[in-house]
């Protein structure tokens, strides 16, 4: 008997993934290459492993393996992004037929699911670019997931993708259809770009509580106390890494200070940067994060601009806590704006409620904060114009302005803390001081501006001097 699924490629988050369907009663045939020079084959090896793969088909050959798979067939590849997707398609074309459904499961660049979806479909054969999130725990028990491409063809394969997603609060599926082409995984990039700055933020509060002489138990208590305000997945893991001790020590204190990438911070600090769209911390947790790997610069600029740095801040708890809720309010604002214009700017038709719903669970950025954006977004797409959260921003601002300063003074580094505040103010400002940009690139370049006092929308151009 055929398979109903095919799964492609066993890796952390392959394997996890191929257990979640089988234990969902799915008939499964999954496909590793052969590894050269390994004895025992990955695919038949983890088979036997685990219990619930016992009807599951396992291949290490590929003609074999999509013979296996009833028609049309529906396959997901969950393989490393790049390349390698090209290459592994090739593959695969000689053995598949018209209609068959390929499913992309890694974080791929949106731009490359576009093209792959075009060229696929001039062999008729489909493709899906779904994001997932949620790391090996999230595939295993059930991720969230971003899938994008043609509407009646996600309904095919709808059935496997919702059944092993995570479920939220009222037992629906965090999959959903998100839109055309790339969409899927261009919202994925944009929820990595969120987890970073998400990330970035807890790394800055926890060093200004570090600065004031907690240690990491205490930072932990303190994390820990702010729960109730500001849960999330990212906090909670956040306690644990503060609390995990090796030796007597905290682990925390041996990591080797340089943060790295696989891309998609990357990927969407450039794509803001082409749509227009000031998506300002997600660029400067990205550039925190290239900061960090000066980690030799980094030692010597100590010696030279590091003298002020025993200065404590005067800051409280209450008020660190005050400021990590503004920043964080203003990263989800400009993530959502990102993917509201890119929207408008590839004509998807993108929900962003439904987009915030299937991230209230088996992803990285699940949060407490999420769930009221589900409401908030059914309203208005821009959260800045939703009255309860102008309300918050509100009494948040001074503690945030307290929080930025302070640390300024104290020369703690906190790019995203000031970024979301520079932010909030440039936005909020009516009458800004982009004038004078107009005024110089008419001066040196006769590049013409508007007038105030015009409405008619006229260029003029002056001679300056
Ligand atoms: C998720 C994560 C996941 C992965 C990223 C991390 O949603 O499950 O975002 O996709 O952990 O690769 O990205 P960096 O390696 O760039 O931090």
């Amino acid at each position: 008997e055929k398979s109903e699924f095919g799964l492609f490629g066993l890796g952390v988050m392959g394997k996890s993934l191929a257990r979640n369907l089988a234990s969902k009663g799915f008939k499964l045939s999954m496909f590793n290459r052969h590894v050269a020079g390994a004895e025992e084959d990955v695919a038949i090896n983890f088979k036997n492993e685990f219990e619930e793969l016992a009807t599951s088909k396992a291949f290490d050959d590929l003609e074999f393996f999509v013979n296996s798979l009833q028609t049309p067939r529906k396959m997901m590849l969950m393989v490393n992004a790049g390349k390698i997707i090209d290459s592994v398609i090739e593959d695969l074309l000689p053995y598949l037929s018209e209609g068959d459904i390929l499913i992309d499961g890694g974080n791929s660049n949106y731009k490359n699911t576009k093209e792959r979806c075009d060229y696929l479909k001039s062999k008729n054969i489909y493709f899906i670019g779904a994001g997932i999130s949620g790391g090996e725990e999230g595939a295993l028990k059930g991720p969230s997931i971003m899938p994008g491409g043609n509407k009646e063809i996600y309904k095919q394969v709808q059935p496997f993708l919702e059944v092993i997603a995570a479920k939220d609060m009222n037992n629906l599926p965090c999959c959903t259809y998100i839109g055309e082409e790339g969409s899927g995984h261009f919202v994925k990039m944009v929820h990595n770009g969120i987890e970073y700055v998400e990330m970035q933020l807890l790394a800055e509060v926890s060093t200004i509580l570090k600065t004031l002489g907690n240690n990491p138990d205490q930072i932990a208590a303190i994390l820990e106390s702010w729960k109730p305000s500001v849960n999330s997945y990212l906090l909670e893991i956040t306690i644990d890494i503060f609390r995990k001790k090796e030796e007597n020590d905290w682990l925390v204190n041996k990591i080797m200070d340089k943060a790295g990438n696989k891309g998609t911070g990357n990927w969407t600090t450039i794509t803001t940067a082409e749509l227009g769209v000031p998506s300002t911390l997600i660029a400067s947790a990205l550039f925190a994060r290239y900061t960090s790997f000066y980690k030799e610069e980094r030692v010597v600029a100590n010696k030279n601009f590091g003298g002020n740095r025993n200065l404590k801040p005067s800051l409280t708890g209450d008020e660190i806590l005050k400021a990590y809720q503004f920043s964080r309010i203003i990263n989800h604002y400009q993530g959502l704006k990102l993917i509201f214009d890119a929207a408008k700017s590839y004509q998807w038709d993108l929900n962003l409620s439904e987009i915030a719903r299937i991230w209230t669970n088996g992803c990285i950025i699940k949060s407490d904060l999420m769930f009221d954006l589900v409401d908030i977004l059914r309203e208005a797409h821009n959260i800045l114009t939703n009255q309860k959260i102008v309300h918050t921003l509100t009494e948040l601002k001074p503690s945030v302005n307290k929080v930025v300063s302070e640390c300024v003074l104290a020369e703690i580094p906190i790019s995203c803390l000031s970024e979301s505040v520079n932010f909030l103010n440039m936005y909020s400002t009516a009458n800004s001081s982009a004038n004078i940009i107009q005024a110089q690139r008419d001066y040196f370049g006769a590049h013409t501006y508007q007038r105030i006092d015009d409405d008619s929308g006229k260029f003029h151009h002056s001679i300056w001097k």
